[in-house]
């Protein structure tokens, strides 16, 4: 089958590399891609949120399975616009996206359906917004409804903090018409999980579960970035947490999105924060994890192209996935100055040697090629990727490639999976 990947980075070049060992994949294509993506796939000029230009190239190239990384073109409805083409997409419809475009959307759904998630208000004005931090009590997370690139949620521990987030939302619009309306809710304490899973809007296939790093310093230190590390899987989620999350999150919400009116079909991902065995959602995305999806991917042993076709055509359920038992470890390598303001343009070297190594895959997220040199050219770089018997191994392998890449402004943290450490055998 011909296949296409929308978009540009990390995410999209683990799809790539897992997608062409597939030999069900006879064409690979990437919409834009990227330098790296481009030695696996055919990279055509098309941006990943133009949505008309993507349809346009999926018929002439007579795509027969497209899979969208981010998430602005799922909620500018490439969904509705491919299945209207009659061309397989993995993704849900503009309607059934609001899971992640309107955090509002989400929270009401949630609530309605007894999906368990923080205690919450919804506020259209300044004033509305000012009265529930009132009502509700400190401390309290502040976040714009629409899209804000991860940047949109405020963590608030007195009133001044959540005043200085209703007003740099709603008043300065930082956000744009993201911060129209404002999500007020309850903040949780616990462990973070990322819970991802395909669905074709029956059967929920959960791929492996995983967790992120989003500040940017160690020691969750620092200003939120879009992620500065990941590994697979997550020792929080037992098998007993795993039923619950399933029991309790995924599945009811797919009943209650069909209840809504807007079955949902394509990439279901949950974040959760866990306490005492209790998961609760802080988040729907309508996509993968970046960087969650390179220690995910790096781990499937299933056809992944068989797997996204499935949760096409409504046959999830005949499918069964198969996992590398041994843990994977994602640090991201950024510019210097991310996540404020990345120096780009730098030679980076050290790249060629990772390539001799079975059990490490180095994903890049914001490089160019020039004139032969890899260059950085984005605010996170490269995410490397280590399998090991043991998490500390695959910390090993990983952090052991990491040291032997180089640019000038280079920056990594250097905990990643720590908290995992004993936990897992
Ligand atoms: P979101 O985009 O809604 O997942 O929020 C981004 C990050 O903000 C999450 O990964 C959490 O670290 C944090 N966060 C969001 N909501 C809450 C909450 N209710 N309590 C504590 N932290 C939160
Ligand atoms: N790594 C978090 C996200 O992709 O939203």
């Amino acid at each position: 089958m011909k296949v296409l990947v929308v978009g540009s980075g990390g995410r999209e070049h683990a799809f790539v590399w897992k997608l062409a060992q597939s030999p069900q994949v006879q064409a690979l294509y990437a919409a834009p891609g990227s330098d790296a993506i481009g030695e696996l796939a055919r990279c055509a000029p098309v941006k990943a949120n133009d949505v008309k230009g993507l349809v346009d190239f999926a018929r002439k190239e007579k795509i027969d399975l497209t899979i969208i990384g981010p998430e602005e073109p799922l909620t500018l409805g490439i969904g509705d616009a491919f299945a209207d083409a009659g061309l397989a997409l993995v993704g849900p419809s503009a309607k059934a996206a609001q899971i992640e475009g309107s955090k509002a959307f989400a929270k009401y759904v949630m609530k309605k359906y007894g999906i368990p998630t923080a205690d919450f208000e919804i506020a259209a004005t300044p004033q509305a917004a000012s009265a529930a931090v009132l009502k509700m009590g400190l401390p309290l997370v502040i976040k714009a409804d629409g899209l804000a690139a991860g940047k949109g949620v405020i963590l608030c521990y007195n009133e001044a903090e959540a005043e200085d987030a209703i007003r740099l939302i709603m008043v300065d619009k930082q956000f744009g018409a993201s911060g129209a309306q404002v999500v007020i809710e309850k903040l949780l304490v616990g462990e973070e999980a990322s819970f991802i899973a395909l669905t074709d809007g029956e059967t929920v296939l959960p791929m492996a579960s995983s967790q992120d790093h989003k500040r940017v310093f160690n020691d969750d230190q620092g200003p939120n970035t879009g992620g500065m590390g990941a590994y697979s899987p997550a020792p929080v989620v037992t098998d007993e947490l795993h039923r619950r999350v399933m029991d309790e999150v995924m599945l009811p919400m797919i009943r209650a999105l069909a209840a809504e009116g807007c079955p949902y079909r394509g990439v279901l991902y949950a974040g959760l924060m866990i306490n005492g065995g209790q998961p609760s959602v802080l988040e729907f995305n309508a996509r993968f994890g970046d960087p969650e999806t390179q220690p995910i991917l790096a781990r499937l042993k299933s056809d992944l192209a068989a797997l996204l076709l499935a949760t096409t055509n409504g046959t999830l359920g005949r499918m069964s996935v198969e996992w590398d038992p041994r843990p994977a470890v994602c640090v991201v390598m950024a510019s210097g100055g991310y996540p404020a303001a990345p120096q780009t343009g730098f030679p980076i070297s050290g790249l060629d040697e990772v390539k001799s190594d079975p059990d490490v895959v180095v994903f890049h997220a914001g490089t160019k090629r020039i004139d032969g040199q890899w260059t950085n050219s984005g605010g996170r770089v490269l995410g490397v990727t280590a399998l090991g018997e043991t998490i500390e191994s695959a910390v090993r392998n990983c952090y052991g490639r990491v040291e032997t890449i180089q640019w000038q402004g280079a920056h990594y943290r250097t905990d990643i999976a720590r908290r995992a450490f004993g936990r897992m055998t």
